[in-house]
């Protein structure tokens, strides 16, 4: 195997990154010039809330190969420094990452892309799948699927503005007929061609259709539309998303779709260990994911955006308490959550022993650490 190669240019240059394999099996994804993975890619799936840097380290230790960030609003992105700061902190750090955007208008996107290549991602990608209220209210997501020119657009205008080496991508759902009524693989297929054609170098497919802001979820994925999408032959990689609820489930997803990677959220949260060959236990998972915590504490960006060196960061953390740190790494509130899911494997009585208030009201990382050590007897 090659190694992992990142190369950052002080001047915001394309990062390069190749976790592939040495030799010629050609059994490598390459995504950009620039950008190879191993085959079958590991993806953990965007998450609004649950994207967390730690949290994408630990997926990362235990078997994911590619992230993509929580939705971001495009817009903000390009316009305000602080948002990005909150958002990826002062550069990414963890590689690849594909920074994902809701957007409706392209020069938006553009600039997004841009600004997320400048911090050093990998790619960005055009957020076609949300079916929430506020999507369908904001017109982007799932609801900006109505217009396939408007979303070619988008893509086409970040892909002018990028290097080639830096990836476009595009996560939409199955599309409905043209009378609205029913889903449409010939209509999947055909928007996800389109998409291609207008510069997207990976599409990934939430195999099920919009449905309403309330089911976003519900019902089993089709992974005979991921099918057609392969079989269909774009070019480009594809992502299965959808059904994965155990280990095997993996396997089986990349068997019947014969795509080139998986993409996973729910069973990600429960098991951050899913793609690794060994299975890790709740506590040993949380008591990895609070490590990784306390070592993204050095990088804690400071208010005027320079990044703080350990002292600065301890400081921070006395004094403003867990609670108050960006999204960009974890708040309390984001590690409850994930604490809890991790903990839906463990059985219901483990669940119960977490104590929201108590939890709550821990003010610094090493309260929350000595909680959960005494309730769950972790690992030291
Ligand atoms: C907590 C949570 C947050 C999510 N946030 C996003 C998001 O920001 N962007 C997005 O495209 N999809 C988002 N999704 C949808 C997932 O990326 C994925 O498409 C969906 O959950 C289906 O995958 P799964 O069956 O593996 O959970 C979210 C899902 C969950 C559970």
């Amino acid at each position: 195997m090659s190694a992992i190669v990142t190369a950052h240019g002080s001047d915001g240059e394309a990062v390069q990154f190749s976790n592939a394999s040495d030799g010629d099996d050609g059994d490598d994804v390459q995504i950009t010039p620039t950008l190879t993975l191993r085959r079958p890619i590991y993806c953990m799936a965007p998450m609004v809330g649950q994207s967390d840097r730690p949290f994408r380290l630990l997926c990362r230790r235990h078997g994911t190969t590619l992230c993509y960030s929580e939705m971001l609003m495009a817009d903000e992105f390009a316009a305000s420094a602080a948002y990005r700061l909150e958002a990826l902190g002062d550069r990414v750090r963890d590689h690849p990452l594909i920074v994902q955007f809701a957007a409706n208008e392209p020069d938006a996107f553009a600039r997004a892309a841009v600004a997320a290549h400048a911090m050093g991602a990998s790619g960005c990608d055009l957020n076609i799948g949300c079916p929430q209220r506020r999507a369908r209210e904001g017109f982007y997501g799932s609801w900006m699927q109505e217009d396939w020119d408007l979303c070619c657009a988008i893509i086409a205008a970040a892909r002018a503005a990028c290097p080639r080496g830096f990836a476009i991508t595009a996560k939409l759902r199955v599309q409905y007929c043209e009378r609205g009524t029913r889903p449409s693989t010939e209509r999947t297929v055909e928007f996800a061609r389109r998409l291609v054609a207008a510069g997207a170098d990976l599409i990934a497919l939430h195999a099920r259709v919009r449905g309403s802001p309330e089911l976003r979820r519900a019902g089993a994925a089709d992974l005979t539309v991921v099918r057609a999408l392969v079989d269909a032959g774009l070019g480009v990689p594809i992502l299965s998303n959808g059904n994965v609820r155990s280990r095997e489930d993996v396997a089986l997803n990349l068997k019947a779709t014969g795509a080139d990677g998986v993409m996973v959220a729910e069973e990600l949260l429960r098991d951050p260990s899913l793609f690794a060959p060994e299975k890790r236990s709740p506590p040993a998972l949380i008591r990895d994911y609070l490590n990784l915590l306390q070592e993204c504490e050095s990088d804690v960006p400071r208010e005027d955006g320079s990044v703080s060196g350990k002292d600065g960061a301890v400081t921070r953390a006395t004094t403003e308490g867990v609670e108050r740190y960006s999204v960009w790494w974890a708040n309390i509130e984001v590690l409850r959550c994930h604490v809890k899911r991790m903990l839906e494997r463990g059985g219901s009585s483990s669940k119960e022993t977490l104590q929201r208030n108590t939890f709550r009201k821990a003010a610094t990382l090493a309260d929350v650490d000595r909680y959960l050590r005494a309730r769950l007897r972790l690992p030291e």
